[in-house]
């Protein structure tokens, strides 16, 4: 049985006031849903002791980055041991902002799983082509070749904290969705790659991000291969979140 998660990703954006309103508003009215998804905030790091307190046991806390060292003289970084510390659970990895703008190769990723995995934080892998990369044909290989790179540290007892996130570059805070067909078609193909590289594929969460909205989210979750969601812009309102979090099916994924 696959974990189904939909998860905020605030990106550089909010504020004290946002951390307490808007986690106090999501807390209340996603307590009482029954579809089994699992609720993620991902603020910015300074703000992670503030939503922690606010989120209560109902919700899950992230971090958008953690440095690929443990510790020492990296001035900036967080590690993955602080977030633990602080009381996440989960950390996004690679996602395509930190790729384009700050440089993060597979390399790194890979380095960053290893440091989440070892302390036993769930991270959220993400991959995803670009929209020249899609038109030549190749969206496919491009995204096999992060998975493959990005999770080539994760140990035969580490899988169960991995979580990949398909996030196709030219959606992402743009408007355009894939169809739920297209993400259909790139999540089985990742499944597909996961068991190539011996992972437990069939219990592996894959989600889907890039321009997810309250009125698509109910079709892309649907799709048997889309276990969830990863949420930029529509996370910062909660209305728009906690409609998005209501659209995931009930039962399993699996
Ligand atoms: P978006 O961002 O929902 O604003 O497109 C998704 C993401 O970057 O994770």
């Amino acid at each position: 049985m696959r974990r189904k998660i939909v998860a905020g990703n605030w990106k550089m954006n909010g504020s004290k006031d946002l951390a307490r309103n808007l986690v106090d508003q999501v807390r209340a009215e996603t307590g009482a849903l029954d579809n089994g998804v699992e609720v993620v905030i991902i603020p910015p790091a300074i703000y992670v002791s503030d939503v922690v307190e606010q989120a209560g046991s109902s919700l899950a806390v992230g971090v958008q980055n953690v440095g690929q060292w443990q510790s020492g003289a990296y001035t900036g970084e967080i590690s993955a041991d602080m977030a633990k510390d602080q009381g996440c659970r989960y950390a996004l990895v690679g996602h395509s902002e930190r790729r384009q703008l700050f440089g993060e190769t597979d390399d790194v990723v890979a380095a960053k799983v290893e440091r989440l995995a070892s302390c036993g934080l769930t991270a959220v892998v993400c991959v995803g082509e670009t929209l020249d990369e899609r038109e030549a044909g190749r969206a496919e290989a491009v995204v096999a070749a992060q998975v493959k790179e990005g999770l080539a540290s994760v140990g035969a007892d580490q899988w169960s904290n991995i979580v990949v996130a398909y996030e196709p570059v030219w959606a992402i805070g743009t408007g355009k969705t894939a169809t739920a067909e297209d993400a259909q078609a790139m999540h089985a193909s990742i499944r597909g790659v996961l068991a190539e590289i011996g992972a437990p594929a069939e219990s592996i969460s894959l989600l889907y991000g890039g321009s997810v909205k309250a009125d698509n989210a109910a079709a892309l979750f649907a799709e048997p291969d889309i276990d969830g969601g990863l949420i930029g812009g529509a996370s910062l309102v909660a209305e728009d979140f906690v409609s998005i979090c209501r659209s995931m099916p009930a039962g399993t994924k699996s």
